[in-house]
Parts: structure tokens; sequence; C-alpha cells
């Protein structure tokens, strides 16, 4: 039987918050079925996951990774350990010839980018990274309207992670320490920069950023501001920050030479945007377009769907990133958020990182040259 037409084998290493998001998606994806989890400890591993709502019950356990390596009824390895495991793991996966489905963030460092890198390029698997953004309604909405030129050319783009992460987030034992938690837009900001990469259709090519730290706890800064040069012209931010006292946000603004998409408004300046023609163009049901007033008086349009606004996994759409991973997987198609361009995401993080450590010093990018 090809791997078209048969079921895939799906192995999970990780036990926590993220990997029941996993589960769920998996058992909803008929393509696939979920053969055994990887963890340090069954019966934590098997509460924690029940409580975080999947349904385990007849799936069996190892405490060995290499158990789902050596398993030839497993054809897809979901990473979604702490930070500093996942290279590691996704390196011994793509070497024993697994699809990846890996958490973000992909490589805490160049080498370990590099690593993920050469291995799934020799090992020629699918591989998907859970920025899973790209499945949200509002921000799929947004990548749309650039694409297809509503806005105009990108002159700006600021996009915002702000998510104020204490002791109640269940990975709090891990994410605050610098050695697996690593930096706020490592851990968390990435989101933002992903977004903005694939909203934009932009590359950033210079960042400058500043860092400082307000929270108590963590053993990195807590707030992180960058500065984007973003391909030839325009210019961006990204804001990465646990320190704000509000409720989780994520903040896009795309001002285009045409119109302006600001979080769920869209406005103009010199020629009106066509409420009408926007929504005959709209390929997306589950996303409204109104009649809507900008701040000043004047015609808007508001954009209403699911928006990313909440921290939650359970409310976060990683069907569609496993359903993609297993479509490129029996079609032998390359997913559009593979491993390389996820790389570029992630060193965008690393400069900016860099950047803060030297006081506001730019650096240029790309950091890895193919
Ligand atoms: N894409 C997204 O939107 C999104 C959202 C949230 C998190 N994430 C990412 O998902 C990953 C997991 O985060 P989480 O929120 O699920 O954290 P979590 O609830 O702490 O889960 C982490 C799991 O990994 C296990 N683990 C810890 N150390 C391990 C080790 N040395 N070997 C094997 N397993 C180990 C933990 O098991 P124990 O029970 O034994 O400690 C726990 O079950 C992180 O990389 C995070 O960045 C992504």
């Amino acid at each position: 039987m090809t791997l078209s037409n048969r079921t895939l084998g799906v192995g999970v290493v990780g036990t926590g918050w993220v990997a029941a998001s996993h589960v769920r998606a998996i058992q909803a994806n008929p393509h696939v079925r979920l053969v055994r989890m990887c963890g340090r400890q069954e019966t934590r591993a098997r509460e924690k996951l029940a409580r975080f709502g999947a349904d385990v019950s007849d799936v069996g356990f190892t405490r060995r990774y290499q158990d789902l390596l050596d398993a030839s009824n497993i054809d897809i390895v979901v990473v979604a350990t702490p930070n500093h495991l996942h290279a590691e793991q996704a390196v011994a996966a793509a070497n024993a010839k697994k699809h990846i489905l890996l958490e973000k963030p992909t490589g805490l460092d160049i080498r370990e980018l590099v690593r993920i890198r050469d291995a799934v390029h020799r090992a020629k698997v699918r591989t998907i990274v859970s920025f899973v953004l790209h499945y949200n309604p509002f921000i799929r909405f947004a990548h749309w309207m650039r694409k297809a030129g509503w806005l105009g050319t990108i002159r700006y783009a600021r996009f915002q992670y702000l998510s104020r992460i204490l002791s109640g987030y269940p990975g709090w034992s891990w994410v605050r320490r610098a050695d697996s938690g690593r930096s706020h837009l490592l851990a968390a900001g990435c989101h933002a920069v992903d977004a903005m990469r694939w909203c934009t259709g932009l590359e950033p090519t210079e960042v400058s950023a500043y860092h400082t730290k307000f929270t108590k706890g963590y053993q990195w800064p807590t707030s992180i501001v960058v500065n984007v040069k973003l391909g030839r012209r325009a210019i961006g931010q990204v804001v990465s920050s646990t320190d704000f006292m509000m409720p989780y946000t994520f903040g896009v603004e795309l001002m285009g030479d045409r119109a302006t998409l600001v979080d769920g408004l869209i406005l103009w300046n010199d020629k009106a945007v066509s409420l009408a023609e926007l929504r005959r163009a709209n390929p997306f049901p589950d996303v409204v377009l109104r009649e809507a007033r900008a701040a000043d008086g004047n015609p808007a349009i508001r954009v209403e769907c699911d928006m990313p606004a909440s921290a939650d996994v359970r409310q976060h759409p990683f069907q569609g990133e496993m359903d993609e991973l297993v479509h490129c997987i029996r079609t032998g198609c390359e997913s559009h958020l593979n491993v390389f361009d996820a790389q570029k995401t992630m060193e965008v993080c690393l400069a900016a990182d860099r950047s803060a450590i030297r006081g506001g010093r730019p650096v240029s990018l790309p950091l890895i040259r193919s």
C-alpha cells in the first residue's frame, strides 16, 4: 500500500498542554492514527493529557523516544516538548525518515537551525512547523488581502505578541529558564515575527532591538521591541512582551500605499475600498465584512471572524496544520510552513536578541547563508 491510501501512524513526544491539542487534531483526521505517546512518566502524562481534554486511553506509551523512531508503524512524529529539546528530536526523527510536525521554536541557535535544515534536506521528509496562526481566519484573511493587492504595496507593518505568561502556564517550570525557554521572542514572539513575514510577503533584511525586564521569575528579558527593515523599502516593528497589564493581544497592522488593515478595521485615505467588491472577492466564508466607521467618522470596513484573541491552545486551529501535513505526505507535495521557511523566522528572532544584547546595534539578515 502506498502512503497515499493507507492510514498513517503518528507518535507524539511531549505530553503537556500543546500535545493535548495535537492529539485532538490527529484524532479528527481520518487518514492518521495515534499509535504512541512518549513522555517521562506515564501516570502523570495520562493525567495531564486528560486534564487538557485529550483522550489517550487506548494509546500506547513509552519513556524512550527511540521507540517512536524504531516503530515501523509510525510515519509522523509530533515534537511537543520544551524548546531546548526540539532540535535534537527533530534531527533524530528526520534521520529515522519520519515526517515531522515540529513545535516552535524550531532551533534555539544557528547550530541547531543548520542541523535541522541539513537533516530534513537529506531525509527528504515532509515537515510542518507549528506557527498555528496561519490557520487563524483573521491572519489568513490579512495574508490574502495583501497578496491579492487590496492593500497595495506594503510600507509598514507592526505585529505584537502581548501575553502575560506567569506561573499559571503549564510550562512555567521550563519556559522561564534561559536554558530551556531562552528568550521572549524564541518562546512566544516568534509567532509575531512569522506572521509579519507571511502577511507582508517581505523578508526582514536588518533588525535593531531593545529589551527590558519587568516581570519577576524569568531568567530572560520580558519585553523586546524590534525595528525591522522589510524587503527593499518597507519598515516594520515586532513587540513581544509579557509585561503589559492587559489580556492576551495579538496586534496586526499592515499599511500599504492603497489601504491599511489595523486589527479588525480596513481603512483608506485617497481612494475608497469598495465593500461590495471586497465581499465578492473574499474567498473565506468564515470572514464577514461589514460597513464601519473610522475613529474620525469616515467610512471603513470591519472584518468579523475568529480573531487571534486567546492564548489558550484549546482555541487554536491546530487542525489546519495537521491536515496540511497529512495532505502533503499523501500527495507528495511540500508544506508552506516547512522547517526551511520557519528557519527564516527563527533567524529574525536570533538576530533581534543579538541586537538587543548589543544595545540595539543593527544586525543584518539572513544569519545563515545557504
Ligand atoms: N504553537 C503554539 O501556538 C504553541 C502554544 C503553546 C506551546 N507551544 C510549544 O509547545 C511546546 C510544549 O509546550 P507546552 O505548553 O505543551 O508545555 P508543557 O505543558 O510543559 O508540556 C511539555 C511536555 O514535555 C514534557 N517534557 C519535559 N521535559 C522533558 C524531557 N526532558 N523529555 C521528554 N519530555 C519532557 C513534559 O513532561 P512532564 O510532565 O514529564 O514534565 C510535558 O509533558 C513548547 O515548545 C512550546 O513553545 C506552542
